[in-house]
């Protein structure tokens, strides 16, 4: 069987696999307030996934989107020099839930313009690059 390769060099297989991961961070969900339930898997440069899900807050603004989670656990098993090849974002609400605006910066800190976002969208799944879902995403210089 010819193995299917989407535009991001990356399996029909690895993006489904990706995307069920995040749907099952999304089963850990704290979520008492909004009752949306969010999970995301980063995939990184070599190879490692890590997910996460949202992590909700009394005080509401304090509140970590499952993108966030997902991020840090990968900056805390791995090291700061992660690199972001992909990520897929899943809820278990049956609705659309790309990353918000917060979170694309977040992702491009460890990603750029070509990390490729999984995601359902409004009218089911979409794959997109993150350079698309947020053109001009802020960086300083690093060392
Ligand atoms: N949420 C995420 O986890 N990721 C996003 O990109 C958008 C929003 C969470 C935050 C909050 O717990 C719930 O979804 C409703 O906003």
């Amino acid at each position: 069987m010819t193995e299917t390769i989407h535009p991001s060099g990356l399996t029909a297989e690895k993006i489904a696999e990706l995307r069920a991961i995040a749907e099952k961070a999304a089963e850990q969900s704290y979520s008492p307030y909004s009752k949306f339930r969010v999970g995301a898997a980063v995939l990184l440069d070599d190879g490692q996934i890590f997910a996460g899900p949202n992590v909700e807050n009394a005080s509401y603004r304090l509140t970590i989107c499952a993108e966030n989670t997902a991020i840090a656990k990968a900056v805390s098993e791995v090291g700061p020099g992660i690199r972001l090849r992909a990520v897929a974002v899943a809820n278990l609400n049956g609705a659309n839930s790309m990353p918000c605006g917060a979170c694309r910066q977040i992702l491009y800190e460890f990603g750029g313009v070509d990390t490729w976002v999984f995601g359902p969208g409004e009218d089911g799944p979409v794959d997109i690059k993150l350079g698309e879902l947020l053109p001009h995403g802020f960086r300083l210089e690093r060392e």
